[in-house]
């Protein structure tokens, strides 16, 4: 299948590990040029370098703190102004702390929303216009399976994120007329740092091996392992190309099959 990517303009959030940086490589495999950020810049600079040169595409690392609107501005109108324009954004940024209503302030939820929530309306406000004198575009926002089931101890995360997907759908409905396509995907349990971190802790916690841990996370996913980051871009990269012209609106997780309900 050809995807149509090549040429096409991107900028992926929060892009020098994890997720965002599969998705950016995806995205750089398949033609397109990628404006990647994150906050720290050598990390940032290593992963445009490796990029670079797995793809030889060009790749522009713009420092950025997106929970940040002024560096927002600055990562978009940078993007523009090197390429002439963006055709995808991908909404990506660091998780919120985890905790249960007893162990958290109201400023982890202003935190929180500002990381995960203001970002991607930032993003989105800052894109729109030259996405609308292109002719079109795509939104990608990654979001978590809390969006679909609340997960246990991530009070921040399940509040948060949901925001994004009442703001991505009304969004879809706007911009349709624009052909600027809105969608929401949600991680389930993703082989990155992060989840590196969470099974350390959790080993620590209970005292079991870092091996352990990793098995007890898995023990809910049907197809009976942790996904690799690749596996999640493979979705982003289909969402953000041209043979995805007819999905807006949705909110689909790459999970094994973890999430119980229906929908
Ligand atoms: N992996 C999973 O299984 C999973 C599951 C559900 C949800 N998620 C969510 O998906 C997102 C990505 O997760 P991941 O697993 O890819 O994490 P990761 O491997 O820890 O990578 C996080 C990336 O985000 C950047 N970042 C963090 N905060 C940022 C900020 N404020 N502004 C700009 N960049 C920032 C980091 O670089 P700097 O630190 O240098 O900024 C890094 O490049 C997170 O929101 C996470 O909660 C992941």
């Amino acid at each position: 299948m050809n995807l149509g990517l090549t040429d096409k303009i991107a900028v992926v959030g929060a892009s020098s590990k994890g997720l965002g940086r599969a998705i950016a490589l995806g995205l750089a495999q398949e033609g397109a040029t990628v404006t990647i950020c994150a906050r720290n810049s050598d990390a940032l600079a290593t992963t445009a370098a490796d990029i670079r040169n797995q793809t030889g595409i060009e790749v522009l690392a713009v420092p950025t703190d997106v929970s940040q609107p002024a560096q927002v501005e600055n990562l978009i109108n940078t993007a523009i102004t090197h390429f002439g324009g963006i055709d995808i954004l991908v909404n990506n940024a660091g998780g919120p702390r985890a905790g249960r209503f007893d162990d958290l302030g109201a400023q982890d939820y202003q935190d929180a929303v500002q990381l995960n929530l203001m970002s991607t309306i930032n993003l989105c406000r800052a894109v729109v216009p030259t996405m609308r004198a292109r002719g079109g575009g795509r939104i990608i926002n990654l979001t978590s399976v809390s969006v679909k089931q609340p997960v246990n101890g991530l009070m921040l995360s399940n509040m948060a994120r949901t925001g994004v997907i009442g703001f991505a759908k009304t969004l879809a409905t706007e911009l349709a007329p624009d052909k600027i396509l809105v969608n929401n995907v949600c991680p389930g349990i993703i082989f990155t740092d992060r989840i590196q971190q969470l099974a350390t802790v959790r080993a620590d916690e209970a005292s079991i091996t870092f091996d352990e841990a990793l098995a007890n996370m898995t023990a809910d996913i049907p197809l009976g392992r942790i996904g690799d980051a690749e596996e999640f871009a493979n979705l982003v990269v289909f969402l953000a190309s041209e043979r995805a012209s007819y999905i807006t609106g949705t909110t689909i997780q790459v999970d094994g099959g973890m999430v119980k309900g229906l929908l």
